[in-house]
């Protein structure tokens, strides 16, 4: 079965996505620096698939430690891009962090490719690049609004790069997913979401919250233009989006995709609202979230949410699991963590 490189590969969306290419019969080699995630998410990974993926603690940033990478494994048929940081407020106050980790590790990678024989990447990209769309729910059609931190402009010039580099590369094909707000964990509560520090995302500081590891949630703002004046969101299981990875990986492979550059939508198609997500997640789960109305976070968009239907009909990929499962499974996780950290 083909090997593809997963870069990024012990994060978030990445672990699972290692986990869902494992059960579909794919070999893995993951390169991550551990600079947002734990060595023991290959344990996690181990224990769901029986299998543990060859991993490399690099840096995407560091070009020949790259090149060495290619050369040890030299049949590759495909790489997902992950490895990026993704703090928004961090990204504001360091900017040439991020356009160092989020920009030169594309480039490296792109770079590498062609000289490793590679043509199929698939590169993650966010509903950020829409900004606040004139109309929902968005689709892949909407125009890319001016960038409101310099995260979200290294996704935007991230997709630039990847459609001028195939543009004059005909050789290369690739699948840029724009995911909308990924949440949960594995059913089997043995990977989920664990950022470094405290966490900048609502559902881990939901879950953090409800364990008690942090004192209350701060609700960022209630008086946005949404029926209960808080912002909504496409919130979608994280399983579902590691799925649409493993289409994107066939599709390539499989020479099925329309055109050289190909972007979709990975989202629900619901928006919900973070006092839903709030009295959902408590009604689920039986527990208290301790939490407090404060004023908006800067950068919030008020309301977005996908049209999936493009990526339903053409990759034939669609987010099949609720919310409340989703909460559910996000708990499960933080309950999981808490047990191990008592074990130790
Ligand atoms: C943000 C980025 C998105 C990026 C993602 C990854 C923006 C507009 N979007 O998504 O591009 O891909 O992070 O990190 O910058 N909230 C609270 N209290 C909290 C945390 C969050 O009320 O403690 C609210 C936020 O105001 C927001 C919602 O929960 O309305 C979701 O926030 P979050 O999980 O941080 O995701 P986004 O801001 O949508």
């Amino acid at each position: 079965m083909a090997k593809i490189l997963v870069t990024g590969g012990t994060g978030y969306i990445g672990s699972h996505t290692v986990v869902e290419l494992q059960n579909e019969g794919f070999e893995v080699v993951i390169v991550d620096n551990l600079s947002n995630s734990n060595i023991e998410v290959l344990n996690g990974i181990e224990k769901i698939t029986g299998i543990r993926p060859a991993f490399e603690n690099i840096d995407c940033v560091d070009y020949v430690s790259m090149d060495r990478m290619f050369e040890k494994y030299n049949d590759i048929q495909a790489i997902i891009h992950f490895a990026a940081s993704k703090a928004v407020g961090e990204s504001v106050e360091k900017p040439l962090l991020y356009y160092r980790n989020n920009l030169v590790s594309l480039i490296n990678v792109l770079q590498l490719m062609p000289i490793h024989k590679i043509k199929n990447f698939v590169f993650s990209s966010s509903c950020t690049v829409y900004g606040q769309p004139d109309i929902l729910p968005v689709t892949e059609n909407a125009p890319v609004k001016p960038a409101l931190s310099p995260y979200a402009n290294t996704k935007q010039v991230g997709e630039e790069i990847i459609r001028d580099t195939i543009y004059a590369n005909p050789c290369y094909k690739s699948i840029i997913l724009r995911y909308f707000n990924p949440i949960g964990a594995h059913p089997s509560a043995e990977i989920g979401e664990l950022p470094n520090g405290v966490p900048n995302n609502l559902l881990p500081f939901v879950t953090q919250t409800a364990i008690g590891l942090r004192k209350q949630l701060q609700v960022f703002g209630d008086d946005y233009n949404t029926p209960d004046g808080s912002c909504i969101r496409d919130y979608i299981n994280v399983v579902d989006l590691a799925k649409a990875h493993v289409v994107a990986v066939k599709r390539l492979i499989d020479n099925q995709n329309a055109s050289n550059v190909e972007t979709f939508n990975l989202g629900t198609g619901r928006g919900l609202s973070v006092l839903e997500i709030l009295n959902t997640f408590e009604k689920v789960n039986g527990v208290k979230v301790p939490h407090i109305i404060v004023g908006r976070r800067e950068g919030d968009i008020e309301k977005v949410w996908a049209d999936p239907s493009y990526a339903n009909n053409v990759l034939g990929w669609t987010a099949t699991e609720s919310v409340e499962d989703t909460l559910e499974s996000a708990w499960a996780w933080e309950q999981n963590l808490a047990k191990r950290s008592k074990q130790e």
